[in-house]
């Protein structure tokens, strides 16, 4: 792990905007993105299409071994409910968790790296710069994710989100939490872009020198 490259950390619970919130915070920076959730859900699609069960450690360490992560796959079934289910499933099992490690550690490389997750700021990336824990209303990360992904009904977006980040929160390895020196940020009612400017700004109120006011 390079220490010397600054890490900006982004976890929260399901659908509160971290994603693209990293990755415009990644733009103005001009740092590298990782997206932790990708890494779970590819894991997740590579166990199902083997016919294997996502609550079984071995199953899912010898699906991971065998993805090609430089293949492209179906970004539409990545992204469902059903594949978010099946990740956080297998991300509860600490043997999986552990092959995905050094995947996660290597994208951290000059200048920097903006990384989203769950336990980005508690375990991948202790020393990060600045942990962000990003929360928001359920009833709006629902609607986002209706916005997003149309094909579940509310009600049955809610109970999904609300499930999955109870399983997230409750797990004993790597739970949703924030890292005690994460700076919390709520998104209900903001646009994405707002949010991005205030991690920005934090960036430079913490270090003038690095991340200068154009
Ligand atoms: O962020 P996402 O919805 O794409 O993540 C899908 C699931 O993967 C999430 O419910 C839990 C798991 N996950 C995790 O355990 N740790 C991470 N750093 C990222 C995702």
């Amino acid at each position: 792990m390079d220490e010397d490259v600054p890490v900006i950390t982004i976890d929260g619970p399901a659908a509160a905007g971290k994603g693209t919130v990293a990755r415009l915070v990644a733009g103005q920076l001009g740092f590298r993105l990782l997206d932790s959730g990708f890494l779970y859900r590819r894991a997740a699609l590579a166990t199902i299409a083997g016919g294997a069960d996502s609550g079984n450690a071995d199953d899912v360490v010898a699906a991971i071994a065998a993805i090609d992560w430089d293949a492209g796959c179906d970004e539409q079934r990545l992204r469902s409910e059903a594949v978010g289910a099946a990740a956080s499933q297998l991300a509860a099992l600490a043997p999986v968790r552990r092959e995905l490690v050094a995947v996660q550690r290597r994208f951290r490389t000059a200048p920097g790296l903006v990384a989203d997750g769950r336990d980005m700021g508690t375990v991948i990336f202790p020393d990060a710069f600045l942990k962000i824990f990003m929360v928001a209303d359920l009833a709006e990360r629902a609607r986002r994710r209706l916005r997003q992904y149309p094909g579940l009904g509310m009600d049955e977006c809610l109970a999904a989100l609300r499930e999955r980040d109870e399983a997230d929160r409750g797990r004993p390895v790597a739970p949703l939490r924030p890292a005690e020196d994460a700076v919390q940020l709520d998104s209900t009612g903001l646009d994405a872009q707002s949010v991005a400017e205030r991690i920005v700004d934090l960036c430079r109120q913490a270090d003038p020198g690095r991340f200068k006011v154009e």
